[in-house]
């Protein structure tokens, strides 16, 4: 994909002399997922790769009659021309991945480029928290309405008054943590329960001659159940810190890194990007994709990424509601650095990357981080946990 990126800068000369006061610079970003890093590229390369196709294979010689020997030099540096020579293997050995993969391009793009590494210090993550709800509305105004009503009032066909069950009661309980207990342990049993319950598998099926299907608490798109969940333990009794697998079959952990105290909330400091209040978490489960699950069934489909970042959603509600009725917390975020977790789990995001973090424990005693929790079912008007 290439993307005509503007960069604006302040124009005095226009300023001075009535004009504009900002200049717009425009610059041609390619977008692909076989390279790690945008590329710049300029018009004479631009118009190049408009005129080659993206299956054949074409021989330099009858490239250079049309194209010029600087631009295919310049393209080739840059890897979005691939050689079939030795010095280009580990190249076109990535754009290979991404075509065997079944990827859409669209949604390969949007999941690559949007991937974070070592975010936490800038203003992305601290958006609201150095700004105010206050600040927001001075700068730009009210958000957009929080209803929609398509028709007048009179217009409307009133429901009876819904039925109370104990779904409701759990519903009403369920507020996202930022205050963990960080002086506790989370108990064996509530871990194992609420790992089963959300992640793990009722029932391991041969759906037809040689493909397996799991039945799951969450529904999935085409069946397939691509999510992993990895641990990040910090605090669970009779568990070393550090990060594991999660066997779903077997309802066991695999461990794979062990780490110490500090490093562990270092790490998990990492993964949610600086959010403090969402690393002292007495567990992170890193949900990741499995791609090429989903992408077998639905190759080069406009929605099955989609189905995939719906489907962590689904997982993430049935977090928090088990953990809501064990009396933990729980919390979900998408500011998560992916590509940090890549490397320390050791995937290569062209078959598995992760889509989102949760995590749980022990909720603490007094509330000193903001919870949005207007029922005051979590906490009292002292900020005591009830
Ligand atoms: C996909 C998703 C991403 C979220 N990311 C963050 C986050 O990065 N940081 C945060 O503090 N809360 C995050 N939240 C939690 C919301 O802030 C929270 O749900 C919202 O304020 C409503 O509060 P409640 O969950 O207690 O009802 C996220 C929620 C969702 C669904």
């Amino acid at each position: 994909m290439i993307e005509p990126r503007e960069q604006l800068t302040l124009d005095l000369a226009g300023l001075f002399a009535g004009g504009n006061v900002l200049a717009a610079n425009i610059e041609w970003i390619a977008l692909a997922p076989h390279l790690d890093a945008e590329i710049k590229i300029d018009a004479s390369e631009l118009t190049a790769l408009g005129t080659m196709g993206e299956t054949s294979w074409t021989s330099i010689g009858l490239l250079a009659q049309r194209v010029a020997s600087a631009v295919i030099e310049s393209l080739l540096r840059k890897g979005l021309l691939i050689g079939d020579g030795p010095h280009h293997m580990g190249i076109r050995e990535r754009d290979e991945a991404v075509r065997a993969g079944h990827w859409r391009p669209l949604s390969a793009v949007a999941h690559y480029f949007s991937r974070w590494s070592d975010a936490g210090s800038g203003e992305d993550v601290h958006v609201t928290r150095h700004r105010t709800l206050t600040d927001l509305v001075r700068e730009h105004g009210a958000p957009p309405s929080h209803l929609t009503e398509r028709v007048e009032k009179d217009q409307r066909q009133t429901l009876s008054q819904p039925r109370r069950s104990a779904l409701d009661t759990l519903f009403r309980r369920r507020a996202t943590c930022r205050n963990f207990d960080t002086g506790s342990l989370l108990g064996e049993a509530d871990f194992s329960d609420l790992l089963h319950r959300v992640l793990g598998c009722h029932d391991v099926v041969e759906v037809i001659p040689g493909a397996m299907g799991l039945k799951k608490s969450n529904p999935s798109g085409g069946g397939l159940h691509p999510l992993e969940a990895y641990l990040l333990v910090r605090g669970v009794e009779g568990f070393a810190s550090g990060l594991y697998h999660y066997h779903v079959a077997e309802h066991a952990l695999e461990p794979l890194t062990p780490l110490d105290a500090d490093a562990a909330y270092e790490l998990a400091n990492r993964f949610v990007a600086g959010q403090d209040f969402f690393s002292n978490a007495h567990v992170l489960v890193v949900l990741t994709a499995r791609f090429r699950r989903t992408f077998w069934k639905y190759r080069n489909h406009p929605k099955a990424y989609r189905a995939i970042v719906l489907e962590a959603g689904h997982v993430s509600q049935n977090l928090y509601l088990a953990a809501t009725e064990l009396g933990l917390g729980a919390y979900v975020t998408a500011a998560i650095n992916e590509i940090d977790i890549e490397k320390a789990l050791g995937l290569d995001p062209l078959q598995e990357s992760p889509i989102v973090v949760c995590g749980f424990g022990p909720r603490a005693d007094r509330r000193t981080m903001l919870e949005f929790d207007p029922l005051g079912t979590v906490w009292d008007e002292n900020g005591r946990r009830r």
